[in-house]
């Protein structure tokens, strides 16, 4: 990969991540939601949007259909291309975070390492973990892309769960399994999470 050299980013005559958060009337935070295909990532992003923007809180789900269909669809899911898939979200999700917007990442970022990068490049102080634990056989029984079978007749390789890794997170904020939860429960758990982030 080419190096870019002679960059010289400027910064201190712009606005300030003070100055839009303050015009928002707001902070902004990344709320990073990891889980299994299936497990309910998109639909608990959806319905925390709605209830932020309910309240007059502006709010950026990132998820998969947008980026991977976007700025991401030059990739796949070679272990490489899911690091840089999670490394290209974690920097537009910065952007976002900086700019005061509540922002929710819906990626199954299936290792610690790729979600201790992504902490990394947003800044622990406005990074928060959710797990969405849901067991994989509740997961491949809503199998709502088809997808799981198909990993099973192995037409699909690497896929997560079946024939690629998931690693449990250490010490997610929040943890919600939506096979017991209603999704009013989860989605009020994250809005407790980003309400009390004041
Ligand atoms: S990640 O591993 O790089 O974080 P991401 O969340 O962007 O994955 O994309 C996952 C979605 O892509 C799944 O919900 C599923 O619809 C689709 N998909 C296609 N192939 C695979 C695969 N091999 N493993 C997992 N998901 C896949």
């Amino acid at each position: 990969m080419s190096e870019a050299t002679n960059i010289y980013p400027i910064y201190d005559k712009m606005m300030t991540r003070a100055d839009k958060e303050q015009l928002l009337g707001q902070r902004g935070v990344m709320i990073w939601l990891t889980g299994l295909s299936g497990s309910g990532k998109s639909t608990v992003a959806m319905g925390v949007e709605r209830e932020l923007h309910k309240r007059g809180i502006l709010c950026r789900i990132l998820d998969g259909d947008n980026i991977r269909s976007g700025i991401n669809r030059n990739l796949g899911f070679s272990a490489e291309d899911r690091e840089e898939n999670i490394r290209r979200i974690a920097e537009v999700g910065k952007l976002f975070v900086e700019t005061g917007i509540v922002t929710l990442a819906a990626f199954i970022s299936p290792t610690n390492a790729y979600r201790t990068m992504a902490a990394n490049i947003i800044g622990a102080d406005d990074f928060r973990e959710v797990y969405i634990s849901t067991p994989i056989e509740v997961c491949e029984q809503r199998d709502v892309k088809g997808l799981y079978a198909r990993a099973r007749r192995g037409e699909i390789k690497d896929f997560t769960g079946v024939s690629a890794p998931f690693e449990v997170p250490a010490h997610p904020a929040l943890t919600l399994d939506t096979s017991t939860l209603s999704l009013e429960e989860s989605v009020n758990k994250v809005l407790e999470l980003i309400l009390n982030n004041k």
